[in-house]
């Protein structure tokens, strides 16, 4: 099953808890506005981007963005920069972010988008140049208290600068327009580390239902990038083992305990955990089912299906990338005992952060690190009780209590504001 069509299963079970009107619930699932070259939602924009290569060749790649729902605020969602951007897949995202702030509770919708582009073949220029014609093409889409872009996969903090620079020649000064800034140009402290530190603060409170804690728990964790590296450090700060880890240059095992500032300083000098020697390798595709009490999907979407389900060990499934987990490896893992943390909350501790710079942009005043990471632990606390309380209502697990909460609130809100007229 797809990324679209696990979450669009996930959203109709949620409607049917909730006893959702079905008109309502078809208004809720189609996106306010696609835009990409040749299909139409709503309006159609062809978002070509045609750039001088440096060699002074013209190339031309499509751009598009999704933006699903803005019942509750401005659309937020990331843009990536992948050769194979799948539609479906960011129709998908999009969709998975208007749940995930209605989740966290933030007042924003849902948004994502990219360009098909391989990243590794453009020059920084070529990818400054790409990225000023696509934010010409959508400058009046986005805004504000539009739709507020990100850095995703392929694209960071310089992509959100050189759209920052472009959007404000037509707006004016505008850094709330995009989040995941450099910090100079009005980022937020605690962004770098927000959705590792969000995974660790979802993790304790999972734990603490169960009468456990982080501390002595032995967590293996797919992905050594932003979040996965982040959550590392901080897991292992608090101190639970970290038994086995992987990337894509390969996969390690320690089970004493992998010692995670040995690895982040190997990770940046040899881009890549291979080759580490504080652990053994080990095969990357038995990272999932290595033996541990809790598994951290940190890296791809679909990664725990009906192949690995019955062989998976850990007790208990952090979502820290979207989608690792497909419906039909959820409902083994649910036979078992399995507990998991759905992405859509395990996750919101970015976008929460993002939030976060967006007010203090919008306020034209800097939070102290300690203020951000305080305000993430009562945002992603108090949404950990929300989802806890929709399971009881709903007799649900956690996947359909963050889901119900989501679309409940969003349900709220579009009914608030008139859907019908
Ligand atoms: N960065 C954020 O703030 C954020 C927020 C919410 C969700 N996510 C999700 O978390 C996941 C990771 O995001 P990120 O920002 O850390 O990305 P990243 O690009 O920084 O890191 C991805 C990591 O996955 C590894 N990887 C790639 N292919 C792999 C494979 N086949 N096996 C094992 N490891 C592999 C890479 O080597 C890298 O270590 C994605 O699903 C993303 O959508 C990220």
């Amino acid at each position: 099953m797809n990324a679209l069509a696990a979450t669009n299963r996930n959203f109709k079970l949620a409607t049917r808890l909730l006893g959702l009107d079905s008109k309502l619930e078809k208004s809720l699932l189609i996106p306010f506005r696609e835009i990409k070259a040749s299909s139409i939602v709503l309006y159609v924009y062809h978002v070509e981007c045609t750039i001088p290569k440096d060699d002074g060749s013209l190339v031309s790649y499509v751009g598009f963005r999704v933006q699903h729902d803005n019942a509750r605020g401005p659309m937020k969602g990331g843009i990536r920069y992948h050769p194979e951007v799948d539609p479906d897949e960011v129709n998908a995202l999009a969709q998975l972010m208007t749940w995930k702030t209605a989740v966290a509770n933030i007042p924003y919708g849902g948004a994502k988008g990219g360009i098909g582009c391989d990243p590794a073949e453009l020059s920084i220029s070529e990818l400054e140049r790409l990225t000023r014609v696509f934010t010409q093409k959508i400058h009046d889409l986005i805004g504000t208290h539009i739709d507020v872009p990100a850095p995703d996969m392929g694209t960071g903090p310089q992509t959100m600068a050189w759209i920052l620079d472009e959007y404000s020649k037509f707006h004016g000064y505008s850094p709330a327009v995009v989040t995941g800034k450099p910090i100079d140009l009005g980022g937020s402290l605690g962004r770098d580390a927000a959705t590792g530190r969000g995974v660790l603060i979802g993790t304790e409170a999972l734990l603490n239902e169960y009468g456990k804690s982080v501390s002595g728990q032995r967590f293996v964790i797919q992905g050594f990038g932003n979040v996965g590296s982040w959550a590392a450090q901080l897991i292992s700060e608090k101190g639970g083992k970290v038994v086995a880890v992987s990337d894509v240059t390969g996969a390690i095992k320690n089970s004493k305990g992998i010692d995670i500032p040995s690895l982040l300083k190997h990770s940046r000098e040899h881009k890549g955990l291979k080759g580490f020697d504080g652990a053994d390798p080990v095969d990357p595709n038995s990272i999932l089912v290595e033996d541990c009490d809790v598994l951290v999907p940190a890296a791809l979407g679909g990664v725990i299906n009906r192949e690995n389900a019955n062989e998976i060990k850990a007790k208990f499934i952090i979502e820290a990338a979207n989608h690792p987990t497909d419906p039909e490896a959820d409902e083994i893992l649910k036979k078992k005992g399995v507990v998991i943390l759905p992405d859509i909350y395990a996750n919101s501790g970015g976008v929460t952060v993002s939030y976060f710079e967006w007010v203090q942009n919008i306020q034209g005043f800097m939070w102290d690190e300690e203020k951000v990471n305080n305000e993430l632990k009562t945002y992603m606390t108090k949404a950990f009780k929300d989802v806890k309380d929709m399971c009881k209502t709903h007799e649900c697990d956690l996947r359909m209590g963050a889901f119900t909460l989501g679309v409940n609130r969003v349900a709220r809100a579009t009914i608030l504001r008139g859907w019908e007229a």
